[in-house]
Protein backbone atom coordinates (compact mmCIF):
# COMPACT_ATOMS: atom_id res chain seq x y z
CA UNK A 1 0.00 0.00 0.00
CA UNK A 2 1.27 3.63 -0.41
CA UNK A 3 -0.41 7.07 0.52
CA UNK A 4 -0.07 8.54 -3.50
CA UNK A 5 -3.26 9.03 -4.87
CA UNK A 6 -3.80 8.83 -8.91
CA UNK A 7 -4.58 12.60 -10.23
CA UNK A 8 -7.19 12.91 -12.89
CA UNK A 9 -5.99 14.66 -16.14
CA UNK A 10 -7.61 17.88 -14.98
CA UNK A 11 -5.52 17.72 -12.04
CA UNK A 12 -2.12 17.74 -13.59
CA UNK A 13 -2.52 20.47 -16.06
CA UNK A 14 -1.23 24.10 -15.34
CA UNK A 15 -3.72 26.45 -13.26
CA UNK A 16 -4.81 29.87 -15.66
CA UNK A 17 -6.42 32.94 -14.66
CA UNK A 18 -9.99 32.81 -15.20
CA UNK A 19 -11.81 35.36 -17.39
CA UNK A 20 -13.07 38.65 -15.33
CA UNK A 21 -16.64 37.76 -15.51
CA UNK A 22 -15.87 33.97 -13.91
CA UNK A 23 -13.51 35.89 -11.60
CA UNK A 24 -15.83 39.00 -10.07
CA UNK A 25 -18.24 35.29 -9.47
CA UNK A 26 -15.68 34.98 -6.42
CA UNK A 27 -16.24 38.11 -4.44
CA UNK A 28 -19.60 37.96 -4.94
CA UNK A 29 -20.03 34.72 -3.49
CA UNK A 30 -17.67 35.98 -0.83
CA UNK A 31 -19.97 39.30 -0.07
CA UNK A 32 -23.18 36.89 0.43
CA UNK A 33 -21.21 34.41 2.33
CA UNK A 34 -19.52 37.37 5.02
CA UNK A 35 -23.16 38.81 5.00
CA UNK A 36 -24.67 35.24 5.85
CA UNK A 37 -21.70 34.99 8.39
CA UNK A 38 -22.40 38.16 9.93
CA UNK A 39 -25.73 37.62 10.82
CA UNK A 40 -25.11 34.31 11.90
CA UNK A 41 -22.35 35.06 14.40
CA UNK A 42 -24.52 38.09 15.51
CA UNK A 43 -27.49 35.38 16.13
CA UNK A 44 -25.03 34.02 17.29
CA UNK A 45 -24.92 30.57 15.78
CA UNK A 46 -20.91 29.07 15.87
CA UNK A 47 -21.51 28.30 12.09
CA UNK A 48 -20.98 32.45 11.33
CA UNK A 49 -17.19 32.86 12.08
CA UNK A 50 -16.04 29.68 9.42
CA UNK A 51 -18.10 31.45 6.42
CA UNK A 52 -16.38 34.95 7.29
CA UNK A 53 -13.19 33.34 7.62
CA UNK A 54 -14.29 31.37 3.89
CA UNK A 55 -15.71 34.37 2.50
CA UNK A 56 -13.33 37.54 3.01
CA UNK A 57 -10.60 35.99 0.79
CA UNK A 58 -13.44 35.64 -1.95
CA UNK A 59 -13.96 39.27 -2.04
CA UNK A 60 -10.41 39.51 -3.81
CA UNK A 61 -10.22 36.68 -5.67
CA UNK A 62 -11.46 39.52 -8.94
CA UNK A 63 -7.39 39.94 -8.96
CA UNK A 64 -6.07 37.67 -11.38
CA UNK A 65 -3.05 36.44 -9.42
CA UNK A 66 -5.15 35.97 -5.91
CA UNK A 67 -7.65 34.20 -7.82
CA UNK A 68 -5.06 31.43 -8.86
CA UNK A 69 -3.32 31.21 -5.11
CA UNK A 70 -7.11 30.90 -3.85
CA UNK A 71 -7.83 28.10 -6.67
CA UNK A 72 -4.33 25.92 -6.17
CA UNK A 73 -4.93 26.24 -2.22
CA UNK A 74 -8.59 25.23 -2.92
CA UNK A 75 -6.90 22.27 -5.42
CA UNK A 76 -4.11 21.03 -2.78
CA UNK A 77 -6.88 20.80 -0.06
CA UNK A 78 -9.27 18.80 -2.65
CA UNK A 79 -5.83 16.49 -3.27
CA UNK A 80 -4.96 16.14 0.11
CA UNK A 81 -8.89 15.02 0.73
CA UNK A 82 -9.26 12.51 -1.63
CA UNK A 83 -5.68 11.19 -0.58
CA UNK A 84 -7.07 10.59 3.17
CA UNK A 85 -10.16 9.30 1.50
CA UNK A 86 -8.13 7.00 -0.68
CA UNK A 87 -5.81 5.98 2.48
CA UNK A 88 -8.52 4.91 4.69
CA UNK A 89 -10.24 2.75 2.13
CA UNK A 90 -7.24 1.27 1.64
CA UNK A 91 -6.72 0.46 5.14
CA UNK A 92 -10.31 -0.72 5.39
CA UNK A 93 -9.44 -3.03 2.55
CA UNK A 94 -6.49 -4.21 3.53
CA UNK A 95 -8.08 -5.46 7.41
CA UNK A 96 -10.66 -6.73 5.88
CA UNK A 97 -8.28 -9.08 3.73
CA UNK A 98 -6.34 -9.89 6.99
CA UNK A 99 -10.04 -10.89 8.58
CA UNK A 100 -10.60 -12.70 5.78
CA UNK A 101 -7.57 -14.96 5.82
CA UNK A 102 -7.63 -15.11 9.35
CA UNK A 103 -11.24 -16.13 9.90
CA UNK A 104 -10.45 -18.59 6.28
CA UNK A 105 -7.35 -20.14 8.53
CA UNK A 106 -9.53 -20.46 11.42
CA UNK A 107 -12.16 -22.33 9.50
CA UNK A 108 -10.04 -24.85 7.44
CA UNK A 109 -8.07 -25.37 10.99
CA UNK A 110 -11.62 -26.31 12.48
CA UNK A 111 -12.72 -28.48 9.22
CA UNK A 112 -9.39 -30.38 10.16
CA UNK A 113 -10.09 -30.98 13.64
CA UNK A 114 -8.82 -28.15 15.64
CA UNK A 115 -10.75 -26.55 18.40
CA UNK A 116 -10.80 -22.77 18.62
CA UNK A 117 -9.68 -23.06 21.90
CA UNK A 118 -6.51 -24.89 20.71
CA UNK A 119 -5.84 -22.14 17.94
CA UNK A 120 -6.02 -19.37 20.74
CA UNK A 121 -3.76 -21.39 22.95
CA UNK A 122 -0.71 -20.84 20.88
CA UNK A 123 1.08 -17.69 20.18
CA UNK A 124 -0.40 -15.87 17.00
CA UNK A 125 1.92 -15.99 14.28
CA UNK A 126 1.49 -20.11 15.11
CA UNK A 127 -1.91 -20.32 14.76
CA UNK A 128 -2.04 -21.30 11.33
CA UNK A 129 -1.98 -24.93 10.04
CA UNK A 130 -0.84 -26.19 6.74
CA UNK A 131 -1.61 -29.78 7.58
CA UNK A 132 -4.91 -32.44 7.08
CA UNK A 133 -5.73 -33.24 10.58
CA UNK A 134 -4.34 -32.77 14.46
CA UNK A 135 -2.62 -35.55 15.35
CA UNK A 136 -2.07 -33.99 18.69
CA UNK A 137 -5.54 -34.84 19.82
CA UNK A 138 -5.35 -38.60 18.72
CA UNK A 139 -2.03 -38.77 20.51
CA UNK A 140 -3.06 -38.68 24.25
CA UNK A 141 -0.22 -37.33 24.70
CA UNK A 142 1.35 -37.30 28.72
CA UNK A 143 3.34 -34.88 31.42
CA UNK A 144 6.52 -35.65 30.88
CA UNK A 145 6.58 -37.45 27.12
CA UNK A 146 9.26 -36.73 24.50
CA UNK A 147 7.63 -36.23 21.05
CA UNK A 148 8.99 -35.66 18.02
CA UNK A 149 7.02 -33.37 15.15
CA UNK A 150 7.91 -34.27 11.38
CA UNK A 151 7.85 -31.67 9.19
CA UNK A 152 6.39 -29.13 11.94
CA UNK A 153 6.05 -26.27 9.48
CA UNK A 154 5.07 -22.84 11.75
CA UNK A 155 4.99 -24.88 15.15
CA UNK A 156 1.20 -25.30 15.41
CA UNK A 157 1.31 -28.69 16.82
CA UNK A 158 4.71 -28.31 18.43
CA UNK A 159 3.21 -25.42 20.58
CA UNK A 160 -0.18 -27.78 21.51
CA UNK A 161 2.06 -30.91 22.38
CA UNK A 162 4.47 -28.71 24.80
CA UNK A 163 1.28 -27.75 26.60
CA UNK A 164 0.40 -31.43 26.74
CA UNK A 165 3.79 -32.50 28.29
CA UNK A 166 4.50 -29.77 30.41
CA UNK A 167 7.42 -28.86 31.53
CA UNK A 168 9.03 -32.00 32.55
CA UNK A 169 8.36 -33.52 28.76
CA UNK A 170 10.28 -31.80 25.48
CA UNK A 171 8.85 -31.58 22.00
CA UNK A 172 11.35 -31.34 19.11
CA UNK A 173 9.71 -30.40 15.94
CA UNK A 174 12.49 -30.92 12.86
CA UNK A 175 11.20 -28.63 9.21
CA UNK A 176 13.85 -28.57 6.04
CA UNK A 177 12.80 -25.46 5.46
CA UNK A 178 15.37 -22.65 6.84
CA UNK A 179 13.07 -19.73 7.30
CA UNK A 180 10.39 -21.63 8.80
CA UNK A 181 12.21 -23.24 11.54
CA UNK A 182 13.82 -20.07 12.39
CA UNK A 183 10.56 -18.49 12.26
CA UNK A 184 9.11 -20.94 14.44
CA UNK A 185 11.96 -20.97 17.18
CA UNK A 186 11.60 -16.77 17.45
CA UNK A 187 8.15 -17.27 18.24
CA UNK A 188 8.90 -20.23 21.25
CA UNK A 189 11.47 -17.81 22.73
CA UNK A 190 9.09 -15.07 22.07
CA UNK A 191 6.37 -16.55 24.07
CA UNK A 192 8.71 -18.35 26.56
CA UNK A 193 8.26 -21.92 26.18
CA UNK A 194 10.59 -23.78 27.51
CA UNK A 195 9.97 -27.69 26.74
CA UNK A 196 10.10 -26.91 22.79
CA UNK A 197 13.32 -27.00 19.96
CA UNK A 198 13.25 -26.52 16.86
CA UNK A 199 15.51 -28.04 14.08
CA UNK A 200 16.54 -27.92 10.13
CA UNK A 201 16.41 -31.47 9.28
CA UNK A 202 14.96 -33.81 6.60
CA UNK A 203 12.49 -36.09 8.07
CA UNK A 204 14.68 -39.20 6.06
CA UNK A 205 17.56 -38.94 8.13
CA UNK A 206 16.69 -37.51 11.50
CA UNK A 207 18.88 -35.80 13.61
CA UNK A 208 17.62 -38.07 16.87
CA UNK A 209 19.45 -41.02 18.99
CA UNK A 210 18.12 -44.57 18.60
CA UNK A 211 15.05 -45.13 21.06
CA UNK A 212 14.87 -41.82 22.46
CA UNK A 213 10.99 -40.38 21.89
CA UNK A 214 7.61 -41.84 23.74
CA UNK A 215 5.64 -40.10 20.31
CA UNK A 216 6.35 -39.72 16.73
CA UNK A 217 3.39 -37.15 15.52
CA UNK A 218 3.55 -35.81 11.98
CA UNK A 219 0.89 -33.75 9.78
CA UNK A 220 0.92 -33.64 5.99
CA UNK A 221 4.29 -34.19 5.89
CA UNK A 222 5.44 -37.62 4.49
CA UNK A 223 3.33 -37.44 1.73
CA UNK A 224 5.60 -34.89 -0.36
CA UNK A 225 8.53 -37.48 0.35
CA UNK A 226 9.50 -40.07 -2.21
CA UNK A 227 10.38 -42.39 -0.04
CA UNK A 228 8.29 -43.14 2.52
CA UNK A 229 9.39 -46.51 3.63
CA UNK A 230 13.30 -44.63 4.62
CA UNK A 231 10.80 -41.94 6.62
CA UNK A 232 8.94 -44.65 8.73
CA UNK A 233 12.17 -46.63 8.91
CA UNK A 234 13.46 -43.37 10.94
CA UNK A 235 10.39 -42.90 13.29
CA UNK A 236 10.39 -46.48 14.25
CA UNK A 237 14.20 -46.06 14.63
CA UNK A 238 13.94 -43.36 16.97
CA UNK A 239 10.89 -44.71 19.07
CA UNK A 240 11.50 -45.95 22.15
CA UNK A 241 9.67 -49.55 22.09
CA UNK A 242 6.30 -49.50 22.62
CA UNK A 243 6.20 -46.01 21.35
CA UNK A 244 3.40 -44.46 19.41
CA UNK A 245 3.42 -42.84 16.02
CA UNK A 246 0.02 -40.61 14.87
CA UNK A 247 0.58 -39.40 11.21
CA UNK A 248 -2.24 -37.41 9.67
CA UNK A 249 -1.75 -37.12 5.68
CA UNK A 250 -2.94 -37.37 2.16
CA UNK A 251 -3.18 -40.90 0.13
CA UNK A 252 -4.57 -41.25 -2.94
CA UNK A 253 -7.78 -43.78 -3.70
CA UNK A 254 -8.12 -44.69 -7.15
CA UNK A 255 -6.27 -44.19 -10.29
CA UNK A 256 -4.92 -41.37 -12.29
CA UNK A 257 -4.35 -40.97 -16.21
CA UNK A 258 -1.45 -39.02 -18.74
CA UNK A 259 -4.42 -37.28 -19.56
CA UNK A 260 -5.75 -36.35 -15.70
CA UNK A 261 -2.21 -35.58 -14.56
CA UNK A 262 -1.66 -33.41 -17.65
CA UNK A 263 -5.06 -31.55 -16.96
CA UNK A 264 -4.98 -31.41 -13.60
CA UNK A 265 -3.35 -28.22 -11.91
CA UNK A 266 0.36 -28.00 -11.86
CA UNK A 267 0.65 -28.35 -7.51
CA UNK A 268 -1.71 -31.18 -7.35
CA UNK A 269 0.15 -32.77 -10.60
CA UNK A 270 3.53 -32.34 -9.30
CA UNK A 271 2.32 -33.46 -5.67
CA UNK A 272 0.80 -36.86 -7.27
CA UNK A 273 4.11 -37.47 -8.87
CA UNK A 274 5.20 -38.36 -4.96
CA UNK A 275 2.03 -39.43 -3.56
CA UNK A 276 0.85 -43.16 -2.33
CA UNK A 277 -1.82 -45.33 -2.33
CA UNK A 278 -3.13 -45.94 0.92
CA UNK A 279 -2.49 -49.43 0.87
CA UNK A 280 1.07 -48.54 -0.27
CA UNK A 281 1.41 -46.34 2.67
CA UNK A 282 0.05 -48.44 4.87
CA UNK A 283 2.44 -51.61 3.36
CA UNK A 284 5.39 -48.71 4.15
CA UNK A 285 4.47 -48.29 7.61
CA UNK A 286 4.52 -52.52 8.33
CA UNK A 287 7.73 -52.97 6.76
CA UNK A 288 9.22 -50.01 8.61
CA UNK A 289 8.64 -52.56 11.52
CA UNK A 290 5.69 -51.10 13.27
CA UNK A 291 3.53 -53.82 15.14
CA UNK A 292 0.05 -52.79 15.33
CA UNK A 293 -1.38 -50.14 12.90
CA UNK A 294 -4.48 -48.48 12.75
CA UNK A 295 -6.48 -46.27 10.83
CA UNK A 296 -7.96 -43.97 13.30
CA UNK A 297 -10.27 -42.23 10.90
CA UNK A 298 -10.38 -41.50 6.73
CA UNK A 299 -12.55 -39.02 4.79
CA UNK A 300 -12.29 -37.05 1.66
CA UNK A 301 -9.91 -34.19 1.72
CA UNK A 302 -12.01 -31.01 1.25
CA UNK A 303 -9.35 -28.56 -0.83
CA UNK A 304 -9.59 -31.83 -3.60
CA UNK A 305 -13.41 -31.99 -3.37
CA UNK A 306 -13.75 -28.56 -5.91
CA UNK A 307 -11.91 -30.42 -8.39
CA UNK A 308 -13.16 -33.08 -10.82
CA UNK A 309 -10.29 -34.83 -11.63
CA UNK A 310 -9.14 -35.14 -7.90
CA UNK A 311 -12.92 -35.08 -6.21
CA UNK A 312 -13.17 -38.87 -4.12
CA UNK A 313 -9.73 -39.67 -4.75
CA UNK A 314 -7.59 -37.22 -2.39
CA UNK A 315 -7.98 -39.52 1.07
CA UNK A 316 -7.10 -37.23 4.70
CA UNK A 317 -6.16 -40.37 6.87
CA UNK A 318 -5.09 -40.50 10.41
CA UNK A 319 -3.19 -43.32 11.52
CA UNK A 320 -1.89 -44.65 14.94
CA UNK A 321 1.23 -46.91 14.31
CA UNK A 322 3.16 -48.90 18.12
CA UNK A 323 6.75 -50.02 17.73
C1 LIG B 1 1.98 -29.15 4.33
S1 LIG B 1 3.22 -28.44 5.35
C2 LIG B 1 2.69 -29.02 6.93
C3 LIG B 1 3.30 -28.23 8.03
C4 LIG B 1 2.82 -28.56 9.45
N1 LIG B 1 3.00 -29.94 9.78
C5 LIG B 1 1.36 -28.19 9.63
O1 LIG B 1 0.57 -29.06 9.98
O2 LIG B 1 1.03 -27.02 9.45
C6 LIG B 1 4.60 -29.47 4.97
C7 LIG B 1 5.86 -29.09 5.73
O3 LIG B 1 6.78 -30.15 5.58
C8 LIG B 1 8.07 -29.65 5.32
N2 LIG B 1 8.77 -30.71 4.56
C9 LIG B 1 8.50 -31.15 3.33
N3 LIG B 1 9.35 -32.15 2.98
C10 LIG B 1 10.18 -32.31 4.05
C11 LIG B 1 11.28 -33.19 4.32
N4 LIG B 1 11.69 -34.06 3.42
N5 LIG B 1 11.89 -33.08 5.52
C12 LIG B 1 11.49 -32.18 6.44
N6 LIG B 1 10.45 -31.34 6.24
C13 LIG B 1 9.80 -31.41 5.07
C14 LIG B 1 7.83 -28.37 4.56
O4 LIG B 1 8.92 -27.47 4.71
C15 LIG B 1 6.55 -27.85 5.22
O5 LIG B 1 6.83 -27.00 6.32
Amino acid sequence: MNGKIEQSDSAQQPLRPRPLWQRLLYPFIGIILVILGIILWLTPVVMGFPLIIIGVPLLFCFHPRLELRFRRKMHTIRLMMMNKVKRTEEKRAEVAAMENSSSDSIEYAKSIGYSKQEMKSVPEEAALTHGCGNPTVLAELKEGQTVLDLGCGGGLDVFLAARKVGRKGRVIGLDSSPEIVEKADTSARKNKYENVEFKVAEIEKLPVPDDFVDVVISNCVINHSSDKLVVFREAHRVLKPGGRMFVSDLVTAGKFTEHDLQSVDKLWADWLAAASGKQDYLNAIKEAGFRIITVLAEGTFPMAEADNILKGKIISIQIKGIK
